[in-house]
């Protein structure tokens, strides 16, 4: 039986994306999971002081952190750290969305991230997104059936298209939804019937676009994946498997696993609840707080701590191979990656590699080293951020993939599952 058959990891991991068009039901369906498993929700405005032991999680807008204690663990207990974001590049609504063009209904977007604008055309789109009610809670919304479409321009049109397609963000990439006048209100209207929610009472949204498309197998033996927003929810969902697994261990962990799923990756990580601010090391040093330890075994947690940053990584393209260094040219289902830049656009350095073929030689698993062509630049991840930020050794690795940042992406089927396999050994032990 081909090893690609266990499908257990990559079904889950589908069924988790298909449900998060947005990071705030990313947030909420990590937050379900963690529940189930008995983790239990913190708030930040509360005296953390009560029930130190065990698993807990706190949410912030678009982020998550979750971190499991183990019973009797004292309060210096070195913290393992997996770092990972929620957000992917995508169309987001502007405030003012109703507008269109001789005879069109549209919709004015704003691009959120380094979205490749011709992955977004002719492609069937819902919304997404959350609702704030004027009672102060927030609702989550998804309208999963196709409402919108940017329209390419038909070739007929545009006889130099194959020489490349331009597009401007403002004037082509506006999405339509129907015909006749604008009408002001008209897309909150629609998206408040969508919520069972009066539009009076909602104050204020924060809504995106999606590709419809339910994610899939694809290959000769179905052994891709193929769906939008693996960028990097394989590395959330993958996180999760690892602190749930480490909470129902036999053996308790030797370290308090941490998953840090930061949003606002894809535009830099500078907000409330990116990996720039101040969310972690507050979290992290609170839940030592909680648990009686003073502020030197805070920094001593931290001084024997370490964090994988996981985070979707290039495979090499087979029409673009010289794109890539020929000697380091990883494949989808050889395992995850490890990424270096010694110009610390990646975190890792020869202790990180250390850590992390140690994990993957525990749990069976082969890796696949990383490093950009010299020529073209490399992107980066939360890794050098909250290594310099916690101070604390860092390694960033992910699964391989092509096509990062389109609206729909490729990776292998085995690389989430072996993923989540050495995270969950990285966080145990070692
Ligand atoms: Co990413």
């Amino acid at each position: 039986m081909s090893p690609t058959r266990d499908r257990s990891h990559s079904d889950d991991l589908l069924s988790f994306v298909r449900s998060s068009p947005s990071p705030y039901h990313v947030v909420a369906n990590a937050a379900q999971r963690l529940e189930k498993a008995g983790f239990q929700e913190l708030r930040e405005t509360d005296d953390w002081a009560a029930g130190a032991e065990g698993g807990r999680y706190v949410v912030r807008a678009g982020a998550l952190l979750a971190w499991y204690v183990p019973a009797g663990a004292p309060a210096r207990t070195p913290f393992r750290i997996i770092g990972a974001h929620t957000d992917s590049p995508n169309l987001r609504i502007k405030p003012e969305p109703d507008t269109g063009t001789a005879g069109w209904r549209q919709i004015a977007v704003e691009v959120y991230g380094g979205v490749p604008f011709n992955t977004w055309l002719d492609r069937d789109l819902g919304v997404s997104g959350r609702l704030m009610m004027r009672d102060g809670s927030s609702r989550l919304v998804s309208v999963d059936r196709p409402l919108l479409r940017v329209p390419q321009l038909a070739i007929h049109l545009d006889g130099g298209v194959n020489e490349g397609v331009a597009l401007d963000p403002q004037r082509h990439l506006t999405p339509l939804w129907g015909l006749g006048d604008t009408r002001p209100g008209a897309l909150l209207g629609r998206i408040a019937g969508e919520a069972d929610a009066d539009v009076a009472d909602i104050l204020g949204w924060d809504l995106m676009l999606h590709d419809i498309q339910a994610p899939g197998y694809l290959g000769a033996d179905e052994e891709f994946l193929v769906s939008s927003r693996l960028d990097n929810q394989i590395s959330v969902h993958a996180g999760i498997t690892a602190l749930v697994a480490a909470a129902h261990a036999e053996r308790p962990p030797a370290y308090v696993p941490v998953l840090a799923a930061f949003d606002h990756e894809e535009v830099g990580s500078g907000s409330w609840s990116g990996a720039q601010g101040p969310l972690l090391e507050r979290v992290l040093s609170r839940s030592v707080g909680a648990r009686g330890g003073s502020a030197e075994d805070f920094h001593r947690a931290l001084a024997g701590g370490f964090c994988v940053s996981a985070d979707m990584s290039h495979a090499v393209h087979p029409n673009y191979a010289e794109r890539h260094d020929p000697d380091h040219q990883p494949l989808p289902n050889g395992g995850p990656v490890v990424k270096v830049n010694v110009n610390q656009r990646y975190a890792t350095d020869g202790t990180g590699v250390a850590v992390f073929a140690a994990a993957c030689e525990r749990a069976g698993v082969p890796w696949q080293p990383f490093v950009s062509h010299n020529a073209i630049p490399c992107g980066t991840s939360i890794g050098p951020i909250t290594s310099a930020r916690l101070g604390v050794p860092t390694v960033d690795v992910g699964v391989p993939g092509l096509s990062m940042h389109s609206s729909r992406e490729l990776c292998g089927a085995k690389d989430p599952g072996l993923l989540a396999r050495v995270l969950t050994e990285f966080v145990r032990a070692g």
